[in-house]
């Protein structure tokens, strides 16, 4: 048999089987029709097969790519055909049914995240303190991240290389006087005492808050670092706060995390924003882990805000979330908290 010949056979019974597959109108003339063309023992498609036995050798593998093609066209006639008609498959069920007595698919549950279990629990430690939850913006400008801060135009902790300045965004309102009126460069928040600026510019004295969220530093990410961390930051402001309150509140809250038995210790230390500053460890492991800064809040500090530093003092303090989180689950590797892998994430499930 010619290829032609074969060609065009398949192709006027592919049209005549579209034609009809488009108009049925019943599943039963649909199922008449699935076996007029894909029967396995006399359907159209199978007599077609039985002519490609007489075709050219050199013929063969055009035709065949040619029949397959067709099957395929009208395969998917069929399907669709039998969607329209609202059914699933053209094929008749068989007599296996649902069986009630089988156990379920158990579906998939999520589990909280180590960080985030670790978040919760230092707000509801805190809360007992009588501290609010507050958020401020990750994409910060450097009058919030710095300026306010007593962290001068010059001090190294602006550098663009410890911070991921934005080359788009730009802050509102240029705060910088005189002729320099260019809109300066937002970066990725490097702290969360970002957050005690833009407290104390907008709520009411006395205050007493937390705020927990990510900082973003450019570290190289290994067992201790990573790029993106969390802290906590912590403020209060009242008539007459003390430095013993802070190291109170500080204690409390380490024997409440860690545990009764937690030893801690405060080193004098320097920050911009606190006069005098320390710096607090626990004993982890048989050597002190800092676990991050503190100190009472500077003038310059409520100068900027509009606070009178005469009528009013306070403390502030900022705690790495990861390295608290690590202690308490036994986490050596930071990264570990980062991967996504469920396997390990799912272990900290509560
Ligand atoms: N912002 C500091 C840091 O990221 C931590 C810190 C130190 C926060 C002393 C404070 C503080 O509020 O009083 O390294």
């Amino acid at each position: 048999m010619a290829l032609d010949q074969f060609v065009s056979a398949l192709d006027s019974m592919l049209q005549e089987a579209c034609a009809s597959l488009l108009e049925v109108q019943s599943s039963e003339a649909l199922e008449q029709l699935r076996v007029k063309y894909t029967g396995a023992k006399s359907g159209a498609l199978k007599s077609v097969q039985k002519m490609l036995g007489s075709i050219d050798v050199k013929d063969k593998p055009a035709a065949g790519k040619k029949f397959n093609e067709v099957r395929d066209s009208i395969e998917a006639a069929l399907a669709d055909a039998s969607q329209r008609l609202g059914g699933g498959s053209s094929k008749p069920v068989s007599g296996v049914s649902f069986d009630p007595t089988l156990p379920g698919l158990r579906p998939r549950l999520g589990t909280i995240h180590p960080i985030t279990q670790t978040l919760e629990h230092l707000k509801e430690i805190m809360g007992r303190l009588g501290f609010n939850v507050t958020e401020g913006p990750e994409i910060e400008d450097q009058w919030h991240n710095f300026v306010a801060l007593n962290i001068p135009e010059d001090h190294p902790a602006r550098d663009p290389l410890d911070n991921f300045y934005l080359a788009t965004a730009k802050s509102a309102l240029p705060r910088s006087s005189g002729s320099n009126q260019v809109p300066e460069a937002c970066l990725l928040r490097s702290q969360t005492s970002t957050v005690q600026i833009r407290v104390m510019e907008t709520q009411p004295l006395p205050l007493r808050i937390i705020s927990l969220g990510r900082v973003y530093r450019p570290d190289a990410p290994d067992a201790t670092h990573f790029p993106m961390f969390h802290q906590m930051e912590g403020l209060w402001v009242d008539r007459n706060v003390t430095m013993a309150q802070l190291k109170s509140v500080l204690r409390l809250f380490a024997t409440s995390y860690l545990g009764g038995d937690v030893s801690i210790r405060f080193r004098p230390s320097f920050f911009p924003f606190t006069e005098p500053s320390v710096e607090v460890d626990y004993w982890w492991n048989g050597q002190w882990v800092e676990f991050g800064g503190a100190g009472m809040v500077d003038p310059n500090v409520f100068h900027s805000v509009g606070i009178d530093p005469e009528a009013w003092s306070g403390f502030a303090f900022g705690l790495g979330v990861e390295r608290l989180c690590m202690r308490r689950f036994g986490i050596t590797d930071i990264r570990d908290l980062y991967r996504s892998d469920v396997r390990f994430l799912s272990q900290f499930a509560t």
